[in-house]
């Protein structure tokens, strides 16, 4: 009988030391998506509730045989947090290995969804991003709005200016403070929503996921042939930005599905062109003129926490990094 193998932990620390860039996930979660298309993966929708307010919990579930791994996420979310001094999502990544279904790694999951997020916001931006765009708006300026600065600037050089918004004014001058030419990039506060997002290339959104939507983003505000990107579900984007949009795909149908039945949410999404595992893999959903307004939906999902714990996985025990639990 095989034996029962210790569990490694891993602190948010010591996912920091591990060295595991942006730019190094791209390509991991490229793979990921195509695996997702060859049908060698299972991904049960996401668990997403809300616990009053803006306030969340969710479970998210996949395996991947090929990778020989599964995993499962399990989070919470609270806008509050940031003024408590705690990341307004915390939680953790169990990981199992496929072939004997035991756990060989949790880890805590802020490092993982924060960076892998990022980078499959960059996947998106890599391919569907006009082959000349300068200027990116972020709309929320916390830890997405951070790392999918940082993202998108690895994967598209040509980035040389942000325009960003927050809705608390010393979040946003803290964001132009923090990362004002630190990626390249010059970057400037907006003062209004409607302010960053006229002129830009690429556009983030990355407010609170809200339970009761006041999406204010809209169509005009959007230059013709700009990509926009939400993280925040629906929350910001209007139902005229969506109507608007030449191209609207997501990371998974499945979720815009069920958020949709269980949730009440993306009531205004009629049609999606593509998920970005068939843009990876068949060029559906591709843009084919620079004046198309392209709309993502990264909902963010399992595969993503999968590929990259893997990775984290594989780089912890090469540097024997993290503390063994007792099987
Ligand atoms: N899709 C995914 O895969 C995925 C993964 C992680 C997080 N998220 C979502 O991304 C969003 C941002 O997450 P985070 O970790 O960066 O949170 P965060 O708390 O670090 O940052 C959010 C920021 O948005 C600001 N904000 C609130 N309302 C705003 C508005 N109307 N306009 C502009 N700014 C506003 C807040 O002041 C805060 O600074 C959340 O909705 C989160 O649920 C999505």
């Amino acid at each position: 009988m095989a034996k029962a193998e210790p569990i490694l932990y891993l602190s948010n620390r010591d996912l920091e030391q591990l060295g595991l860039s942006l730019g190094e996930i791209v390509p991991i979660l490229e793979a990921m998506f195509r695996r997702k298309a060859s049908g060698d993966t299972a991904q049960p929708p996401k668990i997403f509730f809300h616990r009053g307010g803006p306030r969340f919990y969710s479970s998210m579930v996949s395996s991947a045989p090929g990778l020989g791994y599964a995993g499962c996420k399990w989070q919470s979310g609270d806008p509050e947090n940031p003024g408590r001094g705690l990341a307004y999502i915390q939680g953790l990544f169990i990981l199992s290995e496929d072939a004997t279904g035991q756990p060989v790694a949790i880890m805590d999951s802020k490092w993982v969804t924060g960076n892998r997020t990022a980078a499959a916001s960059a996947v998106a931006a890599k391919h569907l991003a006009r082959r000349d765009a300068r200027t990116i708006a972020i709309l929320g300026c916390g830890l997405q709005g951070r790392k999918n600065l940082e993202a998108l600037k690895a994967v598209l050089p040509s980035l040389v200016r942000c325009q960003a918004y927050d809705v608390v004014a010393e979040r946003e001058a803290a964001f132009v403070r923090e990362t004002h030419e630190r990626w390249g990039v010059v970057v400037v506060g907006a003062g209004s929503a409607e302010r960053a997002v006229r002129g830009a290339d690429i556009v983030i959104t990355a407010g609170p996921i809200e339970d009761h939507r006041r999406a204010t983003l809209m169509p005009e505000w959007l230059a013709p042939g700009t990509l926009t990107i939400a993280l925040d579900y629906d929350s910001y984007v209007t139902d005229a930005a969506i109507a608007a949009a030449d191209l609207v795909l997501t990371d998974d149908r499945g979720q815009i599905e069920d958020a949709r039945q269980r949730e009440g949410k993306f009531t205004g999404v009629t049609r999606i062109d593509a998920e970005l595992a068939d843009l990876l893999t068949t060029g559906q959903g591709r843009r084919t003129t620079e004046d198309q307004r392209i709309l993502v939906f990264n909902l963010g999902i399992a595969l993503e926490d999968l590929a990259t714990g893997v990775e984290i996985l594989n780089r912890a025990r090469r540097k024997k990094v993290g503390i063994l639990l007792p099987a």
